[in-house]
């Protein structure tokens, strides 16, 4: 089969090939599924530098989510239930951008046929993340405010729409001026932008004194605006490293207040969790992207030959949405 490999850690851009390599086979408890599509999400970019969370044993294949179908199982009940459904796929062991991969049975997910596969294909990531981190994390409360930097993430845009949802209100910090009128018309309370002067103090008028709930996944000077931003008893997570800035946190301001300073990896959250607890978290998340509160926009798909051309888009600027690694046709192509 063929698949995107990388041998040596770097830039995806620079280091994938597509060749051809041995179809795995599934063990007990996994399953043979074979891939539609795969977004090109910031981990699997970090995955290629080998500066993600879990570092691949060399020769290996990006691509930590994705669509396909459940063509075999290698035992098990689970997987055998699972067998011939389009599933969301949860992949931390072989990655997603090649023509098959195998996967844990558990980490299969059947996706509803509302949902077309390119939205299928963005189903755990972001979606999840958004939604974990503000219910059942931070549990912002209606009329809260909670501020986020990189608003105009996939990710960001979620919180924005969840924030109209559930009542809580967003102030959301952007890079570039022309974000805020877009994220004005999701539903964005504020928009702020970075280059516009003291962060935090702007936070401060807008709120009545600051935040009690933050996001930050870009680190850095951008990191201390969104905790300079809290207000006593205040919490933000940490989620992400876009800068590759470490965070400078002064310890008297955390002290004064108790504020709190947490990180935050979906990763270690699912593991802590009880299977009922994450099946109705995927039920939940499953009608919140068919709804649109947790669709992902898809700026550009390219075949899997092209692999090194989605990376060089989705590290471009201004890129309008998630870029999907299109691996086969499937059945739930995408609908007006
Ligand atoms: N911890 C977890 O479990 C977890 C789970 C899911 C996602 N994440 C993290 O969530 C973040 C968002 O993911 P995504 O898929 O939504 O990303 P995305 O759609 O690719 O968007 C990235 C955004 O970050 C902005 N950005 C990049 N570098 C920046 C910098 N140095 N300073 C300020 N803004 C910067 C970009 O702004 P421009 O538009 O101006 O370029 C863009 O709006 C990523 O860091 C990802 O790793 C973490």
């Amino acid at each position: 089969m063929k698949a995107a490999v990388f041998d040596r850690f770097g830039p995806a851009a620079d280091v994938l090939a597509v060749r051809d390599v041995p179809q795995p086979q599934p063990g007990r408890g996994e399953v043979l599924v074979r891939m539609i599509a795969s977004p090109v999400n910031p981990s699997d970019l970090l995955y290629t530098e080998g500066k993600y969370g879990l570092k691949p044993k060399l020769p290996a294949t990006p691509g930590f989510e994705g669509v396909g179908v459940v063509e075999a199982s290698g035992g098990g009940v689970l997987g055998w239930l699972r067998k011939g459904k389009r599933v969301a796929v949860v992949n931390d062991g072989i990655g997603n951008w090649g023509e098959y991969t195998v996967a844990k049975a558990r980490q299969v997910i059947p996706v509803p046929d509302a949902i077309p596969d390119e939205q299928a294909a963005c189903f755990f990531v972001n979606p999840t993340t958004a939604l974990v981190m503000t219910r059942y994390v931070l549990r912002v409360p209606a009329g809260a405010w909670l501020l986020q930097t990189a608003a105009g993430s996939n990710l960001g845009k979620m919180v924005i729409r969840l924030g109209k949802q559930v009542g809580f209100k967003t102030v959301n910090v952007v890079r570039r001026a022309e974000q805020a009128d877009e994220l004005k018309q999701l539903g964005a309370d504020a928009v702020i932008l970075s280059g516009d002067g003291p962060v935090a103090e702007r936070v401060r008028e807008l709120t009545g004194g600051g935040v009690r709930y933050a996001l930050d996944p870009v680190g850095g000077a951008t990191g201390a605006d969104a905790v300079a931003s809290l207000a006593a008893g205040g919490r933000c997570l940490l989620y992400g490293l876009l800068s590759g800035e470490p965070v400078p946190v002064d310890p008297r301001f955390l002290i004064t207040g108790s504020k709190r300073v947490e990180g935050f990896w979906l990763a270690d959250w699912v593991k802590a969790q009880r299977i009922p607890t994450l099946l109705r978290l995927f039920r939940r998340v499953g009608r919140l992207i068919a709804d649109g509160t947790l669709r992902s926009d898809i700026a550009a798909t390219y075949p899997l030959d092209r692999v090194a051309d989605a990376v060089r888009h989705a590290t471009s600027g201004a890129k309008g949405g998630k870029v999907l690694v299109r691996i086969a046709e499937g059945p739930g192509e995408p609908r007006a």
